[in-house]
């Protein structure tokens, strides 16, 4: 038996923010970062205060967020008690709300609330604390706003672990797509950000949890990325926002993270988790890269499905096996068209740095989902030699 687990409702397009003013919410937590405070929170604030909803705004949260900021989070998300939590920001804050929520409804367990949660076992969040999660992206990348896992660093101990916690009732109740909020990305985020979309659209195909229901959002959501994201970068050159292609990317990204919720990722993503926590890389600034690898360690056990992803885009070969080679080769001019690195080398990893951590970010990726769920068997000597290559920026070959 297996399911498929999705938000309530998903709003998207222009002025999707005003469903916001349609709800009759009396209190509201929203979860953010600095920054989308100062740019985006008067948005939502002009919508909440229309239906006189109380609001109180936790702003604290930092990129590739910590176990220990959660706590402190939820520590004031359970005196706020509100009936609609939302997350206004990326992947760091929706993940940060979806780590609150859990420990706000057990406090009785401490951190063990989100460190020991079953994927798939009841917890009643939404019973224990009468609220309900609301997302709303501002990247177009992670996917975290309908999937449920929730993406935190321990750095409680010498080496930072990075650590996947979940369960099905994290999914959001409602996920709210404005692609207004996207108008101001930086260049390098709607490339970094992009490619964690594609990285989740690859992962999710390939994944040995896939399924129907699976491969029909990863398909499409891998072709609206691929075609719009170059468009969307090289406009934000000159400054220009063309509001459809953002709307594409955006819904992308969503529709990439439905997908790969409900299969998994693969050896991209344990590669990029690992070496994001060992070495304190943006999870957008590595994933591209580690996704290009898997592709090329993985080409061999499935040349009929990564076919099927260049067809998608396509691309025209003999064979399954030109199409992947086409594919590969692709993704690396992407790689290089949105001037992202193709080793650790060029993401500023010091040998020395490389050396003293390797170990511990071998043990990393092995423990990872990626790896468990990776089409071609990965094991230790695997990893070594794969890390050796990424280190460099060399072609795998093996
Ligand atoms: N839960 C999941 O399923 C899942 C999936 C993939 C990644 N993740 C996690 O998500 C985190 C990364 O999230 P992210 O890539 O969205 O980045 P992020 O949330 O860390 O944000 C990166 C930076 O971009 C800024 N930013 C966000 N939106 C902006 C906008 N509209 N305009 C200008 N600046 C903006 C933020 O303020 C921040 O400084 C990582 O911790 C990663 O592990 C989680
Ligand atoms: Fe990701």
């Amino acid at each position: 038996m297996w399911d498929f687990t999705s938000p309530r409702k998903v709003i998207f397009g222009e002025d999707a923010l005003e469903y916001l003013s349609e709800q009759s919410f009396k209190r509201v937590f929203i979860v953010t970062d600095p920054l989308m405070r100062k740019l985006h929170l008067h948005l939502l604030e002009d919508q909440l205060n229309a239906i006189n909803a109380e609001i109180t705004v936790f702003d604290e949260i930092e990129g590739e967020p910590t176990l220990q900021i959660v706590q402190k989070g939820a520590k004031l998300l359970a005196e706020a008690k509100p009936d609609a939590i939302i997350a206004l920001g990326g992947g760091s804050v929706m993940d940060s709300a979806k780590g609150m929520w859990p420990i706000w409804a057990s406090p009785e367990d401490g951190m063990d609330a989100i460190e020991g949660l079953d994927p798939f076992g009841k917890i009643n969040l939404r019973e224990k604390t009468g609220s309900i999660l609301i997302n709303i992206p501002t990247t177009s990348g992670t996917g975290s706003d309908v999937t449920w896992a929730t993406v935190l660093t321990d750095n409680s101990s010498e080496t930072e672990r990075k650590a996947s916690f979940g369960n099905r009732e994290l999914v959001a109740d409602i996920t709210i797509l404005d692609p207004i909020l996207t108008k101001t990305l930086p260049r390098h985020l709607i490339a970094g950000t992009g490619l964690d979309a594609i990285s989740h659209a690859i992962g999710g195909y390939l994944s040995t949890w896939r399924n129907d229901f699976s491969d029909a959002f990863l398909i499409h959501a891998f072709k609206l990325m691929w075609e719009n994201i170059s468009l969307a970068y090289n406009q934000a050159e000159t400054g220009e926002v063309n509001f459809e292609i953002r709307e594409k990317l955006h819904n992308a990204a969503t529709m990439s993270g439905w997908g790969f919720g409900n299969s998994q990722i693969v050896l991209g993503h344990a590669l990029g988790h690992s070496i994001g926590a060992a070495f304190k890389i943006a999870h957008s600034k590595c994933i591209g890269t580690t996704c290009w690898y898997s592709l090329m360690y993985n080409k061999n056990a499935e040349p009929n499905r990564i076919a099927d992803l260049a067809r998608a885009i396509g691309m025209k070969g003999k064979s399954d096996e030109e199409l992947t080679e086409k594919l590969i080769l692709g993704l690396k001019n992407l790689l290089l068209e949105l001037d992202l690195p193709l080793s650790l080398e060029e993401m500023g990893v010091t040998k020395e740095k490389y050396d003293s951590e390797i170990e511990a970010v071998i043990e990393y990726a092995l423990n990872d989902s990626g790896t468990l769920s990776n089409p071609r068997p990965v094991d230790y000597e695997d990893y070594v030699k794969i890390f050796e290559y990424l280190y460099i920026g060399k072609e795998l070959d093996f």
